[in-house]
């Protein structure tokens, strides 16, 4: 019997390891190479062979150390990059000259060399990548190529889009303006999800939740908590909405293939671009489930929030503002940010270790080129600057972030930065052109209580207190509420749960 539930076992997973094979284009070969389509690996310079396993030990380069750690692959990545005279976007800053920037027009063919390129470039590679890359891009089986999977997309909904972000009428309460909200959560505190869920939850909206990839979860008991969410807020729906929203299909998701989000590190940045990927297919699915048309269904911005976070406007007023702004995004930008985060190569050693710092001379000494990370192909002097990770991003620059190739080489190029959730945002903008007008905005009108226990090393530390609450009027979101007695003030004093 029990040799039986063994069997059973090792073919589910050899069967559940294959078909998520099949799914994927990409694979990590050894050494930090990375094949695509099953091809052949590319590998880090000095390596070769069909997996990458030959190392050339003529290279000093692939004789590299951190302790003793070898960190070859980085380091002749690094050294390769120094050879080539990296700069900024070198790979496609000139794509799009006589495109009007807009990639959506690109040569297949040659979107795909790129992409190769891009390869070359900027590895070595790792589980998070190859991931992250599989949530962007797309196969052409036929051609052998692969291809921004949402260039695609987007190319037969332009002029829908354009429809979508005409559209000023925000005073249909029957129809309001959807909006996206991503929830990003290290742990599950169920009481927290579900006040948030109290006033954010509206059957028109689209949320995901991505649990970091650390923390095991039981899918079923989440979805039977978040169905039970959605079926108590219908209890109070006007019968036209329930009998439209009865058509629909689940607007919660929790996030499949999850990132294991390492502070300081660019998996926090992955999984967020990997998440608005999901955040375009749940509106495909609703538009093909439903028959909407794309302009009855598309979100206006996306929201990222964390389960701490708590509104100060409620909802629908919130709704509306956002309604109203559809050709903005609000993006926290202000100062340049210590040069560290740049001038070095920050590196996870693998999938579970932290970020380590490898600093320049030590890189240099083992002929890792200058060691210098990407400041070598970030020009800093240009007006770029940092801000927080506070924002809500329209629909058309989260569209550019995910489509184009100037954004997916500015991301890879951010890999060995310190931070980039700080920074990879606000750098991405200055490439970002709309036809229509687009403008971002700094004030994000949220507040984190500084001055509340900055001593302190637990959850006190910054945490809202009922004396502050009076002071958030005017205000949208504020972060670190923990008790359920101010989350109950906060309710009250802003009246969350009114629909006007
Ligand atoms: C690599 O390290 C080995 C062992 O320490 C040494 O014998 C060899 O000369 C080194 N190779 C290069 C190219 O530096
Ligand atoms: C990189 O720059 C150096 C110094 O300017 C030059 O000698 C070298 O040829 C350049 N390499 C490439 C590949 O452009
Ligand atoms: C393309 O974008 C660059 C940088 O934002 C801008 O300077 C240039 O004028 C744009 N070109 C066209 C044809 O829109
Ligand atoms: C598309 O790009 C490929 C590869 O760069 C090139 O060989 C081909 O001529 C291009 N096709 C067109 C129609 O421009
Ligand atoms: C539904 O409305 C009733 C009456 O206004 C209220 O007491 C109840 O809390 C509401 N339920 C939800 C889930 O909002
Ligand atoms: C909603 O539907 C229920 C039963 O289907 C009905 O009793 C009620 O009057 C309706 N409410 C409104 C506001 O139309
Ligand atoms: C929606 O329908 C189209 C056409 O049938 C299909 O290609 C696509 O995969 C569907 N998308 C989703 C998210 O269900
Ligand atoms: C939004 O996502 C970023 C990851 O880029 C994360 O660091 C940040 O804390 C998130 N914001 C909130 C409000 O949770
Ligand atoms: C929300 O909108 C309603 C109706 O327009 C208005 O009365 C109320 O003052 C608004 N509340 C906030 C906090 O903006
Ligand atoms: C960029 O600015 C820094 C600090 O002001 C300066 O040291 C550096 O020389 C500048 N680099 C370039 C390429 O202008």
């Amino acid at each position: 019997m029990k040799m039986k539930k063994l069997l059973i076992l090792i073919l589910f997973i050899i069967f559940f390891v294959e078909f998520s094979f099949q799914e994927n284009n990409f694979k990590l070969c050894e050494n930090g190479g990375i094949s695509v389509l099953s091809d052949k690996c590319i590998c880090p310079p000095s390596y070769s062979g069909d997996k990458c396993e030959k190392i050339d030990k003529n290279e000093k380069c692939t004789n590299a150390t951190y302790f003793s750690n070898s960190i070859g692959p980085i380091c002749c990545f690094s050294k390769y990059r120094d050879e080539i005279n990296l700069s900024e976007l070198k790979l496609t800053i000139n794509n799009n000259k006589n495109n009007n920037n807009n990639s959506i027009n690109l040569n297949k063919s040659y979107e795909n060399k790129i992409i190769n390129e891009l390869l070359k470039t900027y590895g070595p590679w790792d589980k998070k990548d190859v991931k992250l890359l599989d949530f962007l891009l797309i196969s052409n089986l036929e051609k052998g190529e692969i291809n921004l999977k949402y260039s695609n997309y987007f190319k037969k909904r332009e002029q829908q889009l354009e429809n979508f972000l005409n559209n000023d009428n925000c005073n249909d309460l029957d129809n309001p303006n959807p909006l996206a909200f991503l929830l990003i959560i290290k742990d599950i505190d169920y009481d927290a999800i579900n006040t948030l869920f109290q006033f954010l939850y509206s059957p028109n909206n689209y949320y995901l939740i991505h649990i970091d990839g650390n923390t095991k979860i039981d899918d079923e008991e989440l979805e039977i908590f978040f169905k039970k969410i959605i079926e108590t807020k219908k209890e109070n729906l006007s019968n036209y909405s329930k009998k439209k929203w009865n058509d629909y299909p689940s607007n919660i998701k929790i996030m499949k293939n999850r990132f294991e989000g390492e502070w300081g590190s660019i998996s926090l940045v992955y999984l967020e671009i990997a998440s608005y990927t999901v955040l375009f297919d749940m509106v495909e699915e609703r538009i093909n489930k439903t028959g909407l048309s794309f302009e009855d269904s598309q979100w206006s911005h996306i929201i990222n929030l964390s389960g701490n976070d708590m509104p100060t406007i409620p909802l629908s007023n919130f709704s509306k503002i956002l309604c109203n702004n559809k050709r903005k995004s609000y993006l926290d930008h202000c100062c340049i940010k210590d040069y560290f985060r740049f001038d070095r190569n920050w590196v996870q050693l693998n999938d579970k270790s932290g970020l380590i710092e490898l600093l320049p001379k030590n890189m240099k000494e083992q002929g890792c080129g200058d060691g210098l990370g990407m400041s070598k192909y970030y020009d800093r002097n240009k007006s770029y600057g940092d801000g927080s990770q506070w924002k809500f991003l329209n629909v058309e620059f989260v569209k550019y972030l995910i489509s184009d190739l100037k954004s997916l080489e500015r991301l890879i190029s951010f890999k060995f930065s310190f931070i980039p959730d700080e920074s990879f945002f606000q750098a991405s903008k200055i490439f970002f052109n709309s036809k229509g007008g687009h403008s971002f905005e700094f004030d994000t009108k949220r507040v984190t209580m500084f001055d509340n226990n900055p001593e302190a090393r637990d959850n006190t530390r910054y945490a809202v207190e009922l004396k502050d609450i009076p002071n958030l009027h005017g205000l949208y979101f504020v972060r670190k509420v923990y008790l359920k007695e101010i989350r109950d003030a906060i309710i009250k004093e802003f009246n969350l749960l009114s629909e006007y």
